[in-house]
């Protein structure tokens, strides 16, 4: 009796914890507080989950958590930050896998006496984790290119998808009516398998952050049913928080993308073919000039904003923008860092970069806020950005990423872009008439070796 209420209270502290790390992880300044929230969090969930089984299988469980805990913490270790999106999907797949075989041991265990309210919930249960797991793994193969990122389209696609998910929905009206069948569950579950598979093979590369969000929704609906099922109401409460979370980043991505949800889910994007650069750098009047060339440029200037994207990060140069802004600032110059909600390869990319090198918090300011900022700018920095600052985004209705809100850099005095090379394309593979604007001017190279070169220049000028 004294164990039952002791397990509850810890659920209840676990469940305080979650919330509150969804609340501090909102925020750049706490979130580190709400990450070891969530983690605590989740050790108290596992003590009490062993107090909950006890002696039985006791030691199952503590062999599980042993080799979690040393796969979790390798991977924690080991991962780059920018392999992030590829290690969430890992994850996803491996607890809507867990989610779906408890769900599955749960029907073969009780199979005769299960009710038609158990028999409901397990079916949504079994289906989104399931279809979480596979769809986690394609997302997982892609983003670490270990397959072609491209959407992979064929004939009757939508047709071959309705009816795979029809068939898995169908079953599990006729187990919720027929909770005895057995065959027809295991039916619905390779069903929901295969179109796991489908979903996410027909979606590119550049979406699949979203994917992950919508998978993680999915993911935690399913824990949260079978909370229902196994009536822990722990899990019922944080598969709750995870759906939740997951559905909300899901639908901000879409937004600050100008997508719909069908339109990521069904669109197919990405699958054009790349612009093999069309003309060439000369053709098109590309300016480019050196480190030393740009420095004094950006010493002179009162304002410089500096706009992160994915090449900072593959670069690394988040250090080295800090030590930019720094060199600047001594000179008295103004500087601010414009944050694109979607630069780089997963929400929160740059503030988390930014924030890793000590760029104070005030200094990194959102799209909205500072998008009215740049036509009184001197100089624009571009470092390793493109798709965020592509101004066919505004005007060109042909474009794959025509509607999506961009920084506006275009309406600067002087756009500085450090990117490797001409052709180099962001990642919705199309070209940028922001690399031939009359502000424009290129410094090729690798963003940290360049901007290691222009505080140098700076710093002894
Ligand atoms: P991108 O458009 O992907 O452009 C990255 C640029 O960085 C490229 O032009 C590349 O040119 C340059 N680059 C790569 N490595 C570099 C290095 N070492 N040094 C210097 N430059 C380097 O990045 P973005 O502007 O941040 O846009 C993000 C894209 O990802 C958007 O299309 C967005 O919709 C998509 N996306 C983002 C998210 C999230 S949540 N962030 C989710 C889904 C999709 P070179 O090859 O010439 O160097």
């Amino acid at each position: 009796m004294i164990a039952e209420s002791l397990i509850q209270i810890i659920y209840i502290i676990s469940a305080i914890l979650f919330t509150l790390s969804i609340k501090w992880m909102s925020e750049v300044k706490t979130s580190r507080r709400g990450n070891f929230s969530a983690a605590i969090g989740m050790i108290l969930a596992v003590i009490a989950t062993i107090l909950a089984v006890g002696t039985n299988h006791y030691e199952l469980t503590i062999v599980a958590v042993v080799i979690g805990g040393i796969f979790g913490a390798a991977m924690a270790m080991k991962m780059p930050m920018t392999a992030i999106p590829q290690r969430t999907a890992i994850s996803h797949a491996f607890g809507a896998l867990a989610a779906a075989l408890v769900g599955a041991a749960e029907f073969f265990y009780n199979t005769p006496s299960i009710d038609t309210f158990t028999m409901s919930i397990l079916s949504i249960e079994v289906i989104l984790g399931f279809l979480t797991f596979t769809g986690s793994i394609v997302a997982f193969l892609k983003l670490q290119e270990l397959i072609s990122g491209r959407p992979i389209i064929y004939p009757a696609r939508k047709t071959i998808s309705f009816l795979v998910f029809g068939g898995a929905l169908l079953s599990a009206i006729l187990l919720i009516i027929n909770p005895g069948n057995q065959t027809l569950f295991l039916i619905m579950g390779a069903l929901s398998l295969v179109f796991g598979v489908i979903l996410v093979i027909a979606i590119g590369g550049a979406d699949m952050p979203t994917v992950i969000a919508i998978l993680n929704s999915f993911a935690g609906l399913s824990a949260a049913g079978l909370g229902f099922v196994l009536n822990n109401k722990l899990l019922i409460v944080a598969g709750a928080i995870d759906g939740s979370s997951g559905l909300i980043l899901a639908i901000l991505m879409c937004k600050a993308m100008n997508r719909s949800f069908t339109n990521v889910l069904f669109g197919g994007f990405g699958n054009i073919q790349k612009s093999k650069a069309g003309k060439n750098a000369v053709e098109r009047n590309i300016k480019s000039m050196v480190a030393e060339e740009a420095a004094p440029l950006l010493s002179y200037a009162k304002s410089v904003i500096i706009i992160p994207g994915y090449g900072m990060a593959v670069a690394q140069a988040q250090h080295a923008s800090k030590d930019l802004m720094d060199s600047l600032e001594e000179k008295g110059v103004k500087v601010n860092f414009a944050i694109h909600p979607v630069a780089g390869r997963m929400p929160g990319h740059m503030n988390v970069l930014l924030a890793e090198a000590d760029v104070p918090y005030e200094k990194l300011k959102e799209m909205d806020e500072i998008n009215s900022d740049f036509k009184h700018t001197d100089v624009v920095i571009v470092v390793g950005a493109n798709d965020i600052v592509n101004p066919a985004a505004t005007h060109n209705r042909a474009s794959p990423i025509y509607g999506m809100p961009i920084l506006k850099a275009y309406e600067a005095k002087m756009i500085i872009m450090i990117k490797r090379s001409p052709g180099g394309l962001g990642f919705s593979g199309i070209d940028n008439e922001l690399f031939w604007h009359k502000n424009t001017t290129m410094v090729y190279g690798d963003a940290k070796e360049v901007i290691n070169k222009l505080v140098q220049n700076i710093k002894e000028n």
